[in-house]
């Protein structure tokens, strides 16, 4: 008998055999598949076709990956060692444009090499192992930043509330809680009761494939829904709040998150439900001013006319517009939910408040 999803590791280091270990996410919920990704090329093709996915996943399996990829640099000089280190760290970095929780792990990894090696004047040995510890210290944090997410989003909710969420921003988005989930998991073990409802999000179905997956799995009471039910189960008094999770959170508030998320949102605020997002504060990044300036990826016509379908949906040659993202306006969002607090509008103010928070303790939580 088949292991429950939520026993699996989302990403993993194999250090003995130099690879991260995944979950083929694109493979759920039909097989439970572990892949090892050893070279850069497996590691980007692995995030650029969502077999790893969910901004904090994404930031878990760079740092895990460019400590893999630094393990086969031969040089033994710093300065060439980090010349090849760079390499593979901008080559990563562009498999994925939207999640900020790419480039943050990224250039985390690079902090502490330039720290070890050129500051320090540490061997290129010493340097490995301490990139070995950082990409396992991201991994650790994540744990205990979704916890405390749960914990803070969960006293905006009620036992018994309906929840609407889009996407996955889950277990299967993060290392163990989620962000959107990790409020929804908290209060499943102290017996809240909540109903939740999973858009399937067209078009790679992360709602149907994985989040209505691992939140049945756990015992949730999870109902699926189309992308276009919302105002259906909203109008009817069913969903008492939305959870979200976010790419990219802008120093105005403007938040990304996958496509179909600003209509949840323009929809909640038509029939008075508060829209909540889950965001880290790896997420936050507060060198792009509005949600104007996230850089959106737009990803292949196939997923839009005939992945997931027994055969094509659309005529041949028909034009398609296919973002994977699109951008919530901080005035539609009632909280951003994070680890060092919820923060409330006005975004601009609440979320430097929120960061200088987060340097007077050091990032330690
Ligand atoms: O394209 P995906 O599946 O990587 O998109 C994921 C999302 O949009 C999530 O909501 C977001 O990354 C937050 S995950 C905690």
């Amino acid at each position: 008998m088949e292991n429950n999803i939520m026993e699996y590791d989302t990403v993993a280091l194999d250090d003995e055999k130099s690879a991260v270990v995944i979950i083929d996410q694109t493979l759920l919920p039909g097989r439970t598949e572990l892949i090892s990704l050893k070279t850069a090329q497996d590691i980007w093709d692995a995030i650029y076709l969502l077999k790893v996915r969910g901004a904090p996943a994404i930031g878990v399996a760079a740092a895990m990956g460019i400590y893999v990829l630094s393990k086969q640099i031969q040089e033994e000089d710093f300065g060439d060692f980090y010349d090849r280190f760079r390499e593979y760290k901008d080559y990563l970095d562009s498999s994925r444009p939207t999640a900020v929780n790419l480039s943050w792990a990224l250039k985390r990894m690079e902090a502490v090499a330039l720290k070890a090696g050129r500051d320090e004047g540490k061997s290129v040995a010493e340097v490995r192992e301490a990139l070995r510890r950082e990409a396992l210290d991201i991994r650790d944090e994540d744990i205990r930043v979704c916890r405390k997410i749960g914990e803070n989003g969960l006293g905006l909710v009620k036992p018994g509330d309906g929840i609407l969420t889009h996407c996955n921003a889950g277990k299967l988005a993060a290392v163990k809680y989620g962000t959107a989930t990790a409020p929804i998991y908290l209060g499943h073990e102290k017996g809240y009761g909540f109903r939740v409802y999973a858009d399937e999000t067209r078009p790679l179905l992360q709602g149907a494939r994985l989040t209505a997956f691992e939140l049945h799995s756990s015992g949730v009471d999870v109902t699926l829904i189309c992308d276009n039910m919302s105002a259906n189960v909203m109008s009817r008094g069913l969903v008492q709040a939305v959870f979200v999770g976010c790419d990219r959170v802008a120093a105005n508030g403007d938040t990304a998150n996958k496509i179909g998320t600003s209509v949840v949102a323009t929809v909640a605020k038509h029939y008075g439900v508060p829209v909540y997002v889950c965001a880290p504060t790896s997420t936050i990044d507060m060198e792009t001013p509005t949600g104007a300036e996230i850089r959106i990826e737009e990803r292949p016509d196939r997923e839009v006319t005939e992945m997931w379908y027994k055969e094509r949906m659309a005529p041949e040659g028909v034009k398609v517009y296919n973002p994977a993202f699109d951008v919530t306006a901080h005035d539609l969002i009632s909280g951003i939910v994070t680890e060092y607090g919820v923060a409330r509008a006005p975004y601009s103010q609440s979320l430097r408040e929120i960061m200088e928070k987060k340097h007077a303790s050091s990032g330690l939580l």
